[in-house]
């Protein structure tokens, strides 16, 4: 083998070791690619989403109001998740980042929930939250760890990328906070709806007479 051959051949792997341990969004190839609506690019779909006319785009495009204003908590577990990303300002496209505020009533939860393409990172203004996340699967007979912290208003934590993580307000008074997130659309799975009430339902077949059962009814039919 050549010296250059070997040359190639290394950097076609570490190109390849990137684009694999590549984990955020894409980075702009413009100063920036303002969102054209789903509804009006005519059938034209991208990795994220087409361009307006540069010469047409204008400040309100990377413009947002009303974040000072709490979402409403009433139903159904007491937390209300206000975003600002791509959909909701169509400067971010391309952009790498977003934004949410989170209000909790009393004992309001965000229940266990993933954002598959973002690190969140979460700053309290008002309350006390316990949060945490949890790792990944660890090797054989050991227990996914959990990561939790009391927040009082000025702290700030990190939620890993794709990491099952939650936030409960304790307090007897109202929380709110704001979160940074790493990607123009982060995504969010709620765990046990997605799990537990897809459409249609994860059908699991069993032997003998339980049949075909719904993930959702396993506990009733597994002994416990
Ligand atoms: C969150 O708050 C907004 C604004 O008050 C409200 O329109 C929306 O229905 C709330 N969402 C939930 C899930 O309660």
């Amino acid at each position: 083998m050549t010296m250059a051959f070997r040359f190639h051949i290394a950097a076609a792997i570490l190109a390849l070791a990137f684009t694999i341990v590549h984990a955020s969004d894409p980075s702009p190839l413009q100063d920036f690619c303002v969102a054209v609506p789903d509804a009006n690019a005519g059938g034209v779909f991208v990795n994220g989403k087409i361009c307006k006319d540069p010469k047409l785009v204008e400040p309100e495009d990377f413009f947002f109001q009303g974040l000072n204003k709490p979402g409403s908590t009433a139903k159904p577990l007491g937390s209300n998740v206000t975003q600002v990303n791509v959909n909701q300002i169509p400067g971010l496209n391309t952009l790498g980042v977003s934004l949410a505020r989170l209000d909790f009533a009393p004992y309001g939860l965000n229940p266990p929930h993933i954002h598959p393409r973002a690190t969140e990172v979460l700053f309290v203004l008002e309350g006390t939250l316990v949060v945490g996340f949890v790792t990944s699967n660890p090797g054989m007979n050991m227990k996914n760890k959990l990561f939790t912290k009391v927040l009082n208003p000025g702290d700030v934590f990190v939620f890993p990328q794709g990491l099952i993580h939650f936030q409960f307000n304790q307090g007897h008074s109202n929380a709110v906070a704001f979160a940074g997130l790493g990607s123009q659309n982060p995504g969010v799975i709620t765990i046990a709806n997605a799990v537990f009430g897809s459409d249609p339902p994860i059908g699991i077949e069993l032997p003998d007479q339980v049949g075909v059962v719904v993930l959702g009814q396993l506990k009733d039919v597994l002994p416990s």
